[in-house]
């Protein structure tokens, strides 16, 4: 938004389109901050079924440059998992964030990858959904692997380190869990949540 600010004030009457940015940004930060407010007051998340296509696609909708290149592997292409939509998809776009920044110039490669795992106890009531984000880029620096969800743990110039963190609150208030899997090259996530 600031960047916005900047650039409409150079020209002014040609701010139209920064202004529409600006809106647009101030409008997604208040339904964050709504959502967080509803997850810090312990609410439980409000779930309804909703594609992991839809997710992935609403993740990627305001990412940072030089973006990436996305490949998906969703079986079966319907797949539907039980979540608060805006937050699960806030969760994802966390992920590609950290990608596209840790492998930026190189623009990533990152496989999206999502299943349905069944639940072999009680006829699918529990099933679980895993989806993967695997990316090709230098992978987690192995000092922090350890910490990787905890707040304000970053390796990254300009981050906070609250991405993780959020996308692991936002997990568990799903009864989910996300982990970072351990590969020879590049960082592979894996979230799990609740399958509908
Ligand atoms: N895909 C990845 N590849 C390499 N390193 C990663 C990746 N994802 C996370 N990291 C490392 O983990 C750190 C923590 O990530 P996190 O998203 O919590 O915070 P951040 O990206 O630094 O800041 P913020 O997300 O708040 O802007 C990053 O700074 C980075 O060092
Ligand atoms: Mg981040």
């Amino acid at each position: 938004m600031s960047a916005n600010v900047y650039l409409a004030r150079q020209n002014l009457p040609a701010s139209e389109p920064h202004l529409a940015k600006i809106e647009r940004s101030a409008r997604l930060a208040h339904a964050i901050v709504d959502d967080l407010m509803a997850l810090a007051r312990g609410e439980p998340a409000h779930a309804e079924p909703v594609a992991v296509v839809d997710l992935v696609l609403q993740a990627r909708e305001t990412l940072p440059e030089p973006g990436a290149d996305f490949e998906d592997v969703v079986i079966p292409p319907g797949l539907q998992v039980r979540a608060h939509t805006g937050l699960a998809a806030r969760l994802l776009h966390a992920l590609y964030e950290n990608s596209i920044r840790a492998s930026a110039p190189r623009r990533a490669h990152v496989v999206t990858t999502a299943e349905r795992i069944a639940s072999t106890t009680d006829g699918g009531k529990h099933d679980r959904v895993a989806i993967t984000v695997a990316d090709d880029g230098p992978g987690v620096p192995p000092e922090i692997a350890g910490t990787l969800f905890e707040p304000l743990v970053s390796h990254t110039a300009g981050g906070t380190g609250l991405g993780l963190a959020l996308a692991r609150r936002i997990t568990e208030a799903h009864g989910g869990t996300i982990a970072l899997v351990p590969t020879a090259k590049g960082a592979t996530f894996r979230i799990e949540l609740p399958a509908t």
